[in-house]
């Protein structure tokens, strides 16, 4: 036990997997589709007053903007440029944002969609949330600049070019993804722009990274980008710190891709997670919420099959109380994993 602890310490002080959030404060919000005016006054009179350590905000980049059917959320995770204007707000808003959170101690998180460009079918013109203009179906986009050059047309096997097979491990990484124009993420230049524009949101101040539709990358093709980004910014973080990393996984079990695969580069959000606090709220398999009670902690002690009152529980609130500041939610993390005999890097708890 002593052994897995200090591997957990030594883990959590490694760059891409430190959330860089303040000491005790553990949680990270996500505001999904808020504006970033919205979200600075948030963070001033309610996240940092209430503790909370980030914000998770949608993407901020250049989007195609879709009309049938009106304005989906969906639009957001196709990008026309690396441009900071949305629907919630422009570059000077971005920055405000960014600066005011994070004078009060709470951070900013990025959902970067870097696997792919606007959906085949979107058209051209200027129909973007910054006025860019782009053609889907010559794959141009002069903003960027990206052309057809940069696409994994010619590496994809499947006869639609798009994503028909889950077991096959090339298609779900070089063929397209609900027909999302997908990048040429080995080559150099594709990298480039994406690392340059991942470094400008780190220049502006944010302090990590969820990266949308990892499962759809090549792992060491994120790492290679992951691999060019700047430390963060030193107005509000220690010198050298690196940006935190957490990969978009769907991995709910029975395909050859798993979040296993992707620990090197940085945290993988845990999709069974989800499917097991499903289970306890439809009492499924013997489950009650019966079990989630008295406090989240042994909530989670119970969904991975540990009643309280076991002595697994009680080793758990035994290491909680011994644990330095902020120590609980690590006790926890380790316990949960050797329970689901998952990695503690894959454990990725926000919202508690
Ligand atoms: C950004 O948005 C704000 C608020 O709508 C506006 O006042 C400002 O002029 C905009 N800045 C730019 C550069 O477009």
């Amino acid at each position: 036990m002593g052994i897995y602890f200090l591997l957990l310490v030594v883990g959590l002080c490694w760059g891409q997997y430190n959330p860089n959030t303040l000491p005790k404060r553990t949680s990270i919000v996500h505001l999904f589709e808020w504006r970033w005016q919205d979200i600075a006054q948030e963070c001033e009179r309610y996240l940092a007053p209430n503790g909370f350590g980030g914000v998770q905000i949608s993407p901020p980049n250049e989007n195609v903007i879709i009309t049938d059917p009106q304005r989906p959320w969906w639009e957001r995770y196709q990008p026309v440029s690396y441009k900071l204007c949305t629907r919630s707000g422009n570059e000077t808003e971005f920055r405000d944002m960014v600066t005011r959170c994070n004078n009060v101690g709470v951070h900013i998180y990025v959902d970067a969609v870097i696997n792919h460009m606007c959906g085949a079918n979107a058209g051209a013109g200027d129909h973007a949330t910054c006025g860019s203009y782009f053609n889907s179906k010559t794959e141009d986009f002069p903003a960027v600049p990206y052309s057809s050059w940069d696409f994994n047309d010619q590496k994809c096997k499947s006869r639609s070019g798009n994503i028909e097979n889950y077991h096959d491990i090339s298609q779900v990484r070089d063929c397209r993804l609900a027909s999302l124009l997908d990048l040429a993420l080995e080559k150099e230049y594709v990298r480039s722009r994406i690392a340059g524009y991942l470094n400008q949101l780190v220049a502006i101040g944010v302090a990590g990274f969820r990266i949308d539709a990892a499962k759809h990358m090549w792992p060491a093709d994120v790492k290679a980008i992951l691999d060019k980004l700047e430390d963060l910014n030193t107005q509000w973080f220690p010198a050298g710190t690196k940006p935190f990393i957490y990969q978009e996984v769907i991995d709910l079990g029975g395909e050859p891709i798993t979040g296993s695969q992707y620990f090197g580069n940085g945290r993988v959000t845990e999709f069974k997670y989800g499917a097991k606090l499903g289970t306890v709220l439809r009492k499924w398999d013997g489950e009650k919420m019966a079990y989630l009670k008295p406090v989240a902690m042994t909530g989670f002690v119970n969904i991975a099959g540990v009643k309280s009152g076991t002595w697994l529980s009680s080793v758990m609130w035994w290491m909680a109380s011994l644990s330095p500041t902020g120590g609980t939610m690590a006790a926890i993390k380790w316990l949960l994993a050797v329970v689901t005999k998952a990695s503690s890097s894959s454990i990725m708890m926000t919202g508690l």
